[in-house]
């Protein structure tokens, strides 16, 4: 902390597979899909976050969309880059500033990414006026989000389902004692409703007809206590090449999820195996804590809780888990010094 103290200015960011978010002043000021579109010919960002997201399926020859960082690796560095520096210059109460304000920030990493990933994403937040950056686990910052106390001499366990990986930790005294990064989530159930439409009913949907299936009706079980309505879900008939509609349930749909879904539990159980025993039986008694928008799947978590016969819990607003733990961990940073990446 020095003098020129109150010219800094203070943000958290998870850069998510699927979402980036970003606290400034205690307040989420971006919320965005972590797609960028670019122009083929120039190779130049045409767009980021929502309004990219809008291009997703709809793009011409000139113009293509990707997830930089689609399955916990980082794809292509120039466009993150721009695009967190994108994010950074759209906060509002920044854009204000007549001068640049120089930043302290703590960003969220995909636990999958590497030491060279990290230093790139650590010198793009730097080259945006970060001062001194800060990184940190997900699933730290899930548990702290969450509001676990993660300090305790006592094991918890954190199951964060995203859009590419699925991280699942073991944490106690500040730190992960196991962990294991699963590259089945949220991406892949939307790829299981594809290809289940397209080889159960001759239907080709895009993404993005998958993804409102797999939020509409979506399920891990085929016995949901409170079952959502059919849906009638458009696409193209593969065999007419016309244009064509079909009524779909909700066990269809589990169905088509039950392969990928074996998969995280069988991360979870396999963590579980590899857990000491000690931090075992703590985990006995608080029982596992989802979060990341992959975990409202509905009846996901009293699936996993049949199989491992623990309780499971989904964390209050899964999706902004992380960016809240992030957060708080940016407003406490000598409470929390030790958890950060070194
Ligand atoms: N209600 C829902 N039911 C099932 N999946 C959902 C729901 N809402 C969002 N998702 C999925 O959650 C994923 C994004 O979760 P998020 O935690 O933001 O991922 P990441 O941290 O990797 O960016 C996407 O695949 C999205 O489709
Ligand atoms: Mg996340």
């Amino acid at each position: 902390m020095g003098f020129f103290d109150f010219l800094t200015e203070e943000i958290a960011i998870d850069l998510g597979t699927a979402n980036t978010l970003i606290i400034h002043n205690d307040k989420v000021v971006v919320d965005s899909p972590s797609i960028v579109a670019l122009d083929r010919s120039t190779g130049k960002v045409r767009a980021v976050g929502k309004e990219a997201a809008m291009m997703q399926g709809k793009t011409h020859e000139n113009i293509k969309t990707i997830r930089p960082l689609k399955d916990g690796v980082i794809a292509d560095f120039a466009a993150s880059e721009e695009m967190i520096n994108r994010f950074i210059k759209d906060i509002p109460a920044l854009k204000k500033k007549w001068i640049k304000p120089a930043m302290r920030m703590v960003i969220c990493i995909p636990s999958g990414i590497t030491e060279v990933e990290m230093r790139a994403v650590r010198e793009s937040a730097e080259r945006v006026n970060g001062k001194e950056v800060y990184l940190i686990h997900e699933p730290m910052a899930a548990a702290i989000g969450i509001g676990v106390d993660i300090m305790q001499p006592k094991g918890n366990m954190i199951v964060d389902i995203g859009g590419g990986t699925t991280e699942i930790a073991v944490i106690a005294l500040g730190g992960i004692v196991c962990d294991k990064s699963v590259k089945i989530a949220g991406d892949v159930f939307t790829n299981d409703i594809i290809y289940y439409m397209r080889t159960q009913h001759n239907l080709y949907v895009g993404e993005r007809t998958a993804e409102k299936v797999k939020i509409q009706i979506g399920a891990a079980t085929e016995d949901l206590e409170t079952p959502p309505e059919e849906m009638s879900v458009q696409g193209r008939d593969l065999l007419t090449g016309k244009p064509k509609q079909v009524q779909i349930s909700y066990r269809e749909i589990a169905k088509a999820l039950d392969k990928s879904i074996l998969r995280i539990e069988d991360g979870v159980m396999e963590t579980l195996s590899q857990t000491p025993p000690e931090l075992a039986a703590d985990i006995y008694n608080t029982g596992i804590y989802l979060a990341g928008g992959g975990s409202m799947l509905r009846g996901l978590d009293k699936r996993l809780s049949q199989k491992t016969d623990l309780p499971v819990y989904i964390a209050e607003d899964p999706l902004r888990a992380v960016v809240r733990g992030t957060g708080i961990t940016l407003k406490n940073l000598e409470r929390y010094k030790s958890v950060l990446i070194k």
